[in-house]
């Protein structure tokens, strides 16, 4: 299949690619397309062999639902059998944007969106590209991450395309995902919300609207079965092994510099995924990508993808990445490095 690539301005996007790709995609067709998050695979989510296509071009276990995406708040009452309060004042605060919300679904909602699930995930994005495609597309988009399954997400047209070309119709260029980490899934059919992926929404942000919030299991490393499907499969892996460091800066810098050096020692390519703090004081034999200043976690965030995926071209043979506060967005991304690393976690 050949996939077209269109290039869009994000602020000012030509309606004329937005009208064909969203007929595309409401035709059945898969359309990758930016969103402030990640970049997303599109299908039209009422259509069930369009959806099947998306788990067929991810490679992606159909146990694993998808997130329907809406162009406006009222849509939810569409697709949810009831939208509980809890639910209504997150909309109110943190819609459109990067929280996804999990309630009890109509059955309009194909089984193969919701791998055979009772609800259905939801989500109203904040770019405006996405937002004017569901909106011509004229149905409810469902769209994962636009990346081979278990493999890092795409905050870049390119990376899509990476993993993707011939495999999708279209794929809309917008430039770099503004936030790059993906939406934050809270299920909000529990008494109290439960959050199930950190994403571009805090916690924090998520306890001042709600009060409390449950955080699942499985977030904290422990073992039980995740409530979230995705949760329980390897992701976000770049093609070389990678090894995450867990200790405060000046332990980090001690232990990565120990680590680094053993395996030049032994002869191995390395790499390193480390703060600009940091950077200066490793081996120079070691091939170096740093994701931002140290306490910047919006821009160690928009960089993590990319940082992961760089070194799938450079042929090294184990990378190790300096890891930073839970704290804020970064829950969002320690959760995505711990699982890049398989849980391989250096500590003191
Ligand atoms: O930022 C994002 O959310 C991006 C952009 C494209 O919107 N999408 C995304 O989709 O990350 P995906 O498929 O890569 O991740 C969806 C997550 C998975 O962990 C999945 O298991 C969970 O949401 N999920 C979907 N439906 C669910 C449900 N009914 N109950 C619990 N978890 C659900
Ligand atoms: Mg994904």
């Amino acid at each position: 299949m050949h996939t077209n690539y269109y290039k869009i301005d994000p602020f000012d996007p030509d309606i004329a690619v937005l009208t064909e790709t969203a007929a595309m995609l409401r035709q059945g067709q898969l359309v990758a397309f930016p969103t402030e998050t990640v970049y997303g695979l599109g299908a039209n989510g009422l259509n069930v062999q369009a959806v099947k296509a998306i788990f067929q071009a991810k490679g992606r276990p159909s146990d694993n639902p998808l997130i329907l995406h809406i162009d406006a708040v009222d849509k939810i009452y569409t697709l949810a059998a009831s939208v509980p309060a809890n639910a209504l004042a997150l909309a109110e605060r943190y819609w459109p944007g990067p929280l996804t919300m999990v309630v009890n679904r109509r059955p309009l909602v194909p089984d193969a969106v919701t791998g055979g699930l009772d609800t259905v995930a939801i989500r109203l994005p904040s770019s405006l590209v996405a937002r004017e495609l569901i909106r011509l597309a004229g149905v409810p988009v469902a769209a994962p991450s636009a990346n081979t399954s278990g493999r890092p997400s795409p905050t870049t047209a390119q990376a899509v395309l990476a993993d993707l070309d011939g495999k999708i119709a279209a794929v809309i260029d917008a430039g770099p995902c503004e936030i790059g980490v993906e939406s934050t899934v809270v299920d909000c059919t529990t008494p109290v919300p439960t959050l199930l992926r950190p994403g571009g929404i805090t916690y924090e942000m998520l306890v001042e609207v709600l009060g409390e919030v449950e955080i699942d299991p499985t977030l904290s490393g422990a073992q039980a079965i995740p409530k979230s499907p995705g949760m329980k499969y390897t992701h976000y892996a770049p093609l070389a092994p990678l090894f995450l460091v867990e200790a405060e800066p000046i332990t980090a810098t001690a232990l990565l510099k120990r680590e680094l050096n053993q395996a030049l020692a032994t002869g191995k390519t390395v790499g390193v995924i480390v703060s600009a703090e940091l950077a200066g004081s490793l081996p120079p034999e070691a091939i170096a990508f740093v994701y931002g200043p140290r306490g910047d976690t919006a821009a160690i965030a928009a960089n993590l993808y990319t940082a992961l995926r760089s070194f799938d071209n450079k042929a090294v043979d184990v990378i190790y990445a300096e890891g930073i506060s839970d704290q804020g967005l970064g829950l969002a991304v320690m959760n995505r490095l711990r699982k890049a690393a398989g849980y391989r976690i250096i500590r003191l």
